[in-house]
């Protein structure tokens, strides 16, 4: 645009809890306005305390400051694995040198020295001193060589299905070798306020609009290069870019995988055999594989339906559950997509809903291969997956369902990786994913209930933590779940953990193993109805009632092993204003550390590091990304790394194996209810008007990052 917008003035009125209406309304479809969809009721975790026997002796998680070392044979493996070219067979140079940085790292040797950067509302993604920050790519930046250049006033389809998506959010970087790599992103959602010039409402928009937000999202993969010798890195913008690719909710065709692949649940008009999936949808979080793909979370996809009211009587319960009003042929908030493809009515097309939801696998490194969607990894709004190698060799994927009183799973594969980058390995692993066991997750406090009073205040044994197990829902083709199938299992996973008596959590988020101890860990973003008349009250693990800035919750499976179906935890991280009595930072001296709220995607870097960062930031301040130590001494000495501008939420983080960039995506910046295309509240990263985009951050002396 030739003329500089007139900036929105800040609205402070129009606000779901800590996040601003609009983005209640495009990201989650106003999951607020609507009642939570758990209602079942499985025992309130105060239940299961008192039911404990005997529980006292038992080491607490968090009170062990020792570290979980000695990872040998397939754990090692796994680390070096994480070099994903080392899995690629058309990557024929090996990163040696990212993986030696790895694989001499040690955890809680990277002592975070870096001077934390105050909170603060700035229009820009400020960074702390000794480093830069530049724009890898942004909203409309070609993708695929050819695609035509960006013109907000001349969209189209067909344009959109080639350049970069909107609302970037997971961020991984996969290193080709030294100085090449794969960024692979995923593209959430779509805020159309801010997209088309001149918008007035979804009705209003032509199916042609439509159908550009349909190719907005999905994933992106492009090449990049690394800037001279720096931590910089940028697009390649000549060459064939073979890699380069988008995947989009328009036209990317899906295989499933698994035991529900087939089933008469994902069976449509369009796929009678219920094996093949146009799109990908609300893709969150995810995860870089040992084997060098990538996976990412289905998470929000019920905003995309319509016609709820016009499903099958008997199919509505299991709709409802997962936040798809049966009442209404248009729930608030509709982005009306049966307008560009009567698919998403589901007084047609009852089981298409069903074909979302799940976690997807894309190998970056094979373009011409079909993208998968997991079945036995469980059907819920998943927020991402991220995987480890156990020391059996069996692969164990961590994932959280992000809704307030949702449920934490793992997924443990019945096959074993098979290291190093061979065809046959590569072959073997890609198909890790197809067949195991998903369990989900029961916590248990190790305090007498009556010290959690919802108040946050620490009980007498100075911490939050106890116990836990995973409940095995399906192993294979067979259900442990009574009444249910494995195939009605694995696609209504959330009935499932309801009827075993999973733990309802405060929106589990981010769900990541440290590669380097084995460790997990989650974050939960908040919960505005823990605590509310008819809602599970505070227990341990969520331990605030009316939670507004969310906790991190540390897991250490039995014996180190990530097979293991028992597990302690703590909680290191209560989050808010240090100032406030019900934080808690790993008993880390609160004067000390930077204040943070709604931790949602998280990180680590070579030396065990924990990178979080937030949305939602319910203390006033754009959200940011922070990194502590979880070892050591510095355990809990949390401090802010970056902030983004107006508006935005701190996605990604990634942070590369050689420790020397870290990757943010920024994410909705300028989404402020009111704001438009000719009136935004963020001119970020531009000066015209906001654009989401990947941001890469690094040292200017070179040396590794947050150190
Ligand atoms: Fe898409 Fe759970 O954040
Ligand atoms: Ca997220
Ligand atoms: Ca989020």
């Amino acid at each position: 645009m030739s003329e500089r917008p007139r900036l929105l003035p800040l609205l402070g009125g129009t606000r779901h809890g800590s996040r601003d209406a609009m983005t209640c309304l495009y990201r989650c479809g106003n999951a607020c306005d609507h009642p939570v969809p758990n209602s079942s009721d499985n025992p309130y975790f105060g239940d299961l305390v008192d039911a404990e026997v005997s529980r006292r002796g038992v080491v607490r998680a968090g009170a062990v400051g020792t570290l979980v070392l000695g990872f040998g044979g397939a754990a090692a493996g796994a680390l070096a694995g994480a070099a994903p070219a080392a899995a690629a067979p058309a990557t024929p140079t090996a990163p040696g040198t990212d993986e030696a940085v790895a694989a001499s790292a040690r955890p809680g040797s990277g002592a975070l020295s870096f001077k934390p950067i105050p909170p603060n509302k700035l229009d820009t993604l400020v960074v702390p001193n000794g480093y830069d920050h530049a724009v890898v790519i942004k909203w409309g930046d070609e993708v695929v060589p050819g695609a035509p250049a960006f013109d907000v006033r001349q969209q189209s389809a067909a344009a959109q299905a080639k350049q970069f998506g909107y609302n970037n959010d997971f961020v991984g970087v996969l290193p080709i070798d030294r100085r090449r790599a794969l960024l692979v992103v995923n593209h959430e959602y779509t805020n159309e306020d801010l997209m088309f010039p001149g918008f007035t409402g979804q009705d209003a928009l032509t199916v042609e609009q439509v159908r550009v937000a349909m190719a907005a999202h999905g994933m992106s993969v492009v090449e990049l290069e690394r800037v001279t010798d720096t931590g910089q890195w940028r697009p390649v913008r000549r060459g064939r870019r073979e890699y380069n690719r988008r995947v989009t909710a328009l036209a990317t065709k899906f295989e499933l995988t698994g035991p529900a692949a087939g089933s008469a649940w994902l069976r449509t008009a369009a796929d009678p055999k219920g094996r093949t999936v146009v799109g990908t949808l609300n893709n969150c979080a995810g995860g870089v594989t040992p084997w060098g793909t990538v996976l990412s979370g289905e998470e929000n996809f019920n905003q995309y339906f319509v016609g709820g009211d016009g499903a099958p009587e008997e199919l509505k319960p299991k709709l409802a559950r997962y936040g798809i009003p049966t009442d209404v042929r248009y729930p608030s908030g509709s982005r009306k997509w049966d307008r560009a493809d009567e698919r998403f009515d589901l007084a047609k097309h009852p089981n298409e809903a069903h074909r979302f939801g799940w976690v997807v696998e894309i190998d970056p490194f094979d373009p011409q291969a079909r993208p998968r969607k997991h079945t036995a990894l469980g059907r819920v709004k998943h927020e991402g997956a991220n995987v480890i190698v156990a020391r059996s060799g069996h692969v164990v994927a961590y994932m959280g369902d992000d809704e307030r009183f949702d449920y934490l799973y793992k997924f443990v594969s019945d096959k074993k990786f098979l290291p190093g980058n061979s065809w046959v390995a590569r072959k073997h692993n890609l198909t890790l994913l197809e067949s195991g066991t998903l369990y989900v997750a029961a916590l248990t406090g190790d305090s007498p209930a009556g010290e959690i009073d919802g108040s946050g205040t620490l009980p007498a044994d100075g911490g939050f933590g106890g116990q836990g197990r995973w409940i095995k829902l399906v192993s294979g083709n067979r259900s442990y779940v009574d009444g249910m199938t494995a195939a009605d299992v694995l696609t209504f996973t959330r009935l499932a953990g309801d009827k075993v008596g999973a733990t309802k959590m405060d929106r589990p988020e981010d769900v990541e193993p440290s590669l380097l101890t084995g460790k997990v860990y989650v974050a939960l973003t908040n919960n505005s109805d823990r605590g509310k008349a008819g809602k599970a009250p505070a227990d341990e693990a969520n331990p605030r009632n009316a939670n507004k800035h969310g906790q991190i919750l540390e897991l250490v499976e039995e014996r180190g092993d990530n097979t293991a179906e028992t597990f302690t935890w703590s909680l290191p991280i209560v989050c808010g204003d240090p100032a406030d009595a019900s934080t808690y930072f790993a008993g880390y001296d609160k004067t000390k550390v930077s204040p943070i709220s709604c931790p949602d995607n998280v990180a680590f870097d070579a030396t065990g590091n924990l990178w979080i960062s937030t949305d939602g930031n319910a203390l006033g301040s754009n959200d940011g990304l922070f990194a502590t130590a979880v070892e050591g001494p510095e355990r809990g000495h949390l401090k802010q790394f970056l902030t983004v501008p107006l508006g935005a939420e701190t996605c990604g983080p990634f942070i590369t194996r050689d420790n020397r960039s870290v990757f943010v995506a920024v994410q909705h910046p300028g989404e402020i209810s009111g704001a438009s295309v000719e009136n935004p509240a963020s001119t970020w990263p531009d000066g015209d008007f906001a654009k989401p985009g990947v941001v890469v951050t690094w040292r200017l002396d070179g040396g590794p990052v947050g150190s």
